[in-house]
């Protein structure tokens, strides 16, 4: 306390030279501080004014199809997908909707419902003729659900689909 009564006062006695430090000090706080601003203002702006990965990469699969991308015609509203967006010898997951269509051959679509008859996990990869759940390795057939390999009990259950123009709609 005594070191500090006395720095005290020779900074009384030295207003000058302890002025302009306190100006250098508080020049040094405030450069520290448009350093922070500038530095959480560049960490704003991406996400301000570009989408995040969530929105790009969630836009294809929501649940209506891509109307303004396949000619501006009005889809269904009830449409799951645009039979563009289901590859011939293949298919793709709906999670949100909780199926899964496949095109075992042009203009022939198919809908299972997603949920594994094993344990529950919904199915995660659509691998040509082949759908399958990697919880436990079960795989089902693309083209009529039936069990090909793994511990599940019973086949995918159909899902009723019909394809409108190019929407497949669900029901
Ligand atoms: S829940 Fe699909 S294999 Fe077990």
């Amino acid at each position: 306390m005594a070191d500090m009564l006395a720095f005290m006062k020779k900074v009384n006695a030295q207003p000058t030279t302890m002025g302009r430090r306190n100006v250098l000090a508080a020049g040094a706080v405030g450069v520290g501080a448009a350093g922070l601003l500038v530095a959480c203002g560049s960490d704003d702006e991406p996400a301000a004014s570009t989408p995040g990965p969530q929105e790009t990469g969630a836009a294809p699969s929501a649940s209506a199809p891509s109307a303004s991308a396949s000619g501006g015609a009005a889809a269904p509203a009830n449409a799951l997908a645009s039979t563009s967006d289901i590859p011939v010898g293949g298919g793709k997951i709906f999670p949100e909707r909780q199926v899964v269509v496949t095109q075992p051959a042009a203009g022939d679509f198919k809908a299972f419902n997603a949920q594994c008859t094993h344990q529950g996990c919904q199915v995660s990869q659509v691998q040509g003729a082949e759908i399958h759940c990697t919880c436990h390795g079960s795989i089902f057939s693309a083209t009529d659900g039936s069990v090909l390999g793994g511990p599940a009990p019973s086949p995918l259950a159909a899902q009723a689909i019909t394809v409108e123009g190019e929407s497949i709609v669900l029901g």
